[in-house]
Parts: structure tokens; C-alpha cells; sequence
């Protein structure tokens, strides 16, 4: 029985205080919506421009390849570029029975953005954290994927509020895909991010370091062999029968994002090198996963089979 000190609830009589109510609403409809997602991974980074987005796309796109239901939320509001690296140019966003209907890709492929509400894609954009926080709030909350096997979520970069909030406001996420490049494998800079899931209580489900060598592709006759200096370490390829080869020239010292990843007792889910197939297919908005195989793709495909691991063939096929 409630005693004369305790405080009044709702059919009670008593006044309960709206924003109270506004945020217990919000976080009712959120685990609603996200309770009918069986895997979430949240692509986070310490820094900026380290290939984030560049992951999630390709994630999603690989997941979605492999026959998965899948949502693709990019939650950076004020640099939104997945669309872009989609090449969807949609404008607008239909509402339906109250919920925002994400944007079709494919048939098991879809994305929201905030890049599909701006009237104007090219302006800058300053929001408020108030409204920033009512977006990310609607956007975890109100965005009617359905049925999904997989959301991935493109973070903003660094631990500041805006990260902080998705993060924390989404439900049993299987983790986090921390993005780094070798030369940011300093510790420190990976520990941030640790820190920040840890602190989150969401668990790390591993790091992946972009960028890590430059691919680099050439003629030579068939079966010879093409030995490369970049002046620190010496390559070789060996051409296939139509006389290409493709090579991996390391500018960074070797196996230092997965000595890093050992170090802080993490799991080290592979390297993708710099490639710039990826860059160009990116402003194209090809994800570079649907091009053809070779280095970058292979070791994506890694990653992404070690991110799936136990998840089981039930989860495939529309399920
Ligand atoms: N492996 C790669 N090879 C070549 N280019 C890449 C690779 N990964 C990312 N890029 C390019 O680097 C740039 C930054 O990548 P991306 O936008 O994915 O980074 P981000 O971490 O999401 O950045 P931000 O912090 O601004 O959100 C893009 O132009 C992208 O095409
Ligand atoms: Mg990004």
C-alpha cells in the first residue's frame, strides 16, 4: 500500500510529471521496436573519418547478400553519408500508423537517415541536444523496420553525448564494431572506445583496422612473378592466367591492430586494407561487398563471418 509519503501514479489521481512520463513512453516504445530485431552491432569509433560508415554499409549489404532481413539506422545527424554510399537519393520520409517507413534498398535491405529529412542535403546542420536527443529517441523508437534478423547502426564519431545516448538506448545489442586505422592503433585511442562500451555495458564484439595496406593492381605475364619495394618491406604477386596481379603494399608496421587488440584483451576481427576501389565505389554509392572479390573483399567477407558465427543458418533466408 502506498503511504502518504509515496509518490502518486497515473490512475491514481495524482499528477505525474510529463517529462517523466515522456521518457518512460519513449523507452516503452523503443524496446517495443527493437524487441522484434534479433541482432543489433553498433559500428563506434574514437576518431572521425576512420571508415565507420564505410563498415556498417558494407556490413549491411553483406548480411543482406546472404539472404537476412536487415536495417541499416545511420544515426550520425549531422554528417549523414550512408545514403550517399548507398546511392539512395531519397528526399522525404513516409509515415505510416504513426511509425517512420525506412527507405528500401533492396528486398531485405532497408536504411533510415536523417539525410532523407533535411530539405536540403547540403546545409549545414545544427541541432540543439534537446531535439538531438528527441530525434535519436525517435529514430530507435519509431522507425517501423518490422521483423528484422539484423539493425546495424552507424555511431557518430568519438564518446561525446550523441554516441553515449544511441548507444545506451538500445536494448540487448550484441555489441559494438569498434573502427580504427594502424596508425590509431595506439593503444590509448582504442582504450577510449573500449571504455566508452564498457561503461555503456555493451559488449565489444571486436575491432576491425581499416585502411591497413594499400592495394595495388597491374599487369605482368602470365604465372610470373612482380616483386614490389615500398622501400621498408618487399612484396611479391604472382600474375593469374589473364596476366593481373593484385598486391598489398604495407605503409604501417604489420599486425598491430591485432597486437593491440590482444593487449586490451578484445577480439581482433581482421584488417581491410586501403583500397581505392572502395573510396571510389563509396561516392558512387556501390558498396564495394556486391564488386568484384580480390584482398579488400575477402578479408570484409571475413569479418563479416566471424561477426555471424553461431548465429545459425536459421536466421538466413528471411526467416
Ligand atoms: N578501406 C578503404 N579503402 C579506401 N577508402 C576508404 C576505405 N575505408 C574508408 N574509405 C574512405 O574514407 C573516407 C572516410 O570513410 P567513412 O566515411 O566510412 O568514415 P567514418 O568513420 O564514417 O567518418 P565520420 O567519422 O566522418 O563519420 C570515405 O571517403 C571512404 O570512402
Ligand atoms: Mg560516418
Amino acid at each position: 500500500m502506498a503511504g502518504p509519503g509515496a509518490p502518486q501514479q497515473e490512475g491514481q489521481g495524482g499528477p505525474v510529471d510529463p517529462r517523466t512520463a515522456e521518457r518512460l513512453k519513449r523507452r516503452l516504445r523503443i524496446i517495443n521496436n527493437m524487441k522484434r530485431i534479433k541482432h543489433k552491432f553498433i559500428v563506434a569509433s574514437g576518431k572521425g573519418g576512420v571508415g565507420k560508415s564505410t563498415v556498417a554499409t558494407n556490413l549491411a549489404t553483406a548480411l543482406a547478400g546472404a539472404g537476412h532481413k536487415v536495417g541499416l539506422l545511420d544515426m550520425d545527424l549531422t554528417g549523414p553519408n550512408v545514403p550517399t554510399m548507398l546511392g539512395v537519393r531519397e528526399s522525404g520520409v513516409q509515415e505510416q500508423d504513426g511509425g517512420l517507413v525506412p527507405v528500401r534498398v533492396s528486398d531485405n535491405l532497408c536504411v533510415m537517415s536523417m539525410q532523407f529529412l533535411l530539405p536540403d542535403p547540403d546545409e549545414a546542420i545544427v541541432w540543439r541536444g534537446p531535439i538531438k536527443m528527441q530525434i535519436i529517441g525517435q529514430f530507435l523508437g519509431d522507425v517501423a523496420w518490422g521483423e528484422l534478423d539484423y539493425l546495424v547502426v552507424d555511431l557518430p564519431p568519438g564518446s561525446s553525448d550523441e554516441p553515449l545516448s544511441v548507444a545506451q538506448n538500445i536494448p540487448d545489442a550484441d555489441g559494438m564494431v569498434l573502427v580504427t586505422t594502424p596508425q590509431e592503433v595506439a593503444v590509448g585511442d582504442v582504450r577510449k572506445s573500449i571504455k566508452f562500451a564498457q561503461k555503456l555495458e555493451v559488449p565489444v564484439l571486436g575491432v576491425v583496422e581499416n585502411m591497413a595496406g594499400l592495394v595495388v593492381h597491374g599487369k605482368a605475364p602470365a604465372g610470373g612473378d612482380v616483386v614490389l619495394d615500398t622501400g621498408a618491406d618487399t612484396v611479391t604477386a604472382t600474375a593469374a592466367d589473364d596476366g593481373t596481379f593484385e598486391a598489398v603494399l604495407h605503409v604501417f608496421e604489420q599486425g598491430g591492430g591485432q597486437r593491440m587488440a590482444e593487449q586490451v584483451g578484445v577480439p581482433f576481427l581482421g584488417s581491410v586494407p586501403l583500397d581505392p576501389v572502395v573510396n571510389r565505389k563509396a561516392d558512387r554509392g556501390e558498396p564495394f561487398v556486391l564488386g568484384e572479390s580480390g584482398a579488400t573483399r575477402d578479408a570484409f567477407e571475413a569479418i563479416v563471418a566471424k561477426l555471424t558465427a553461431g548465429h545459425g543458418d536459421a536466421d538466413a533466408q528471411g526467416s
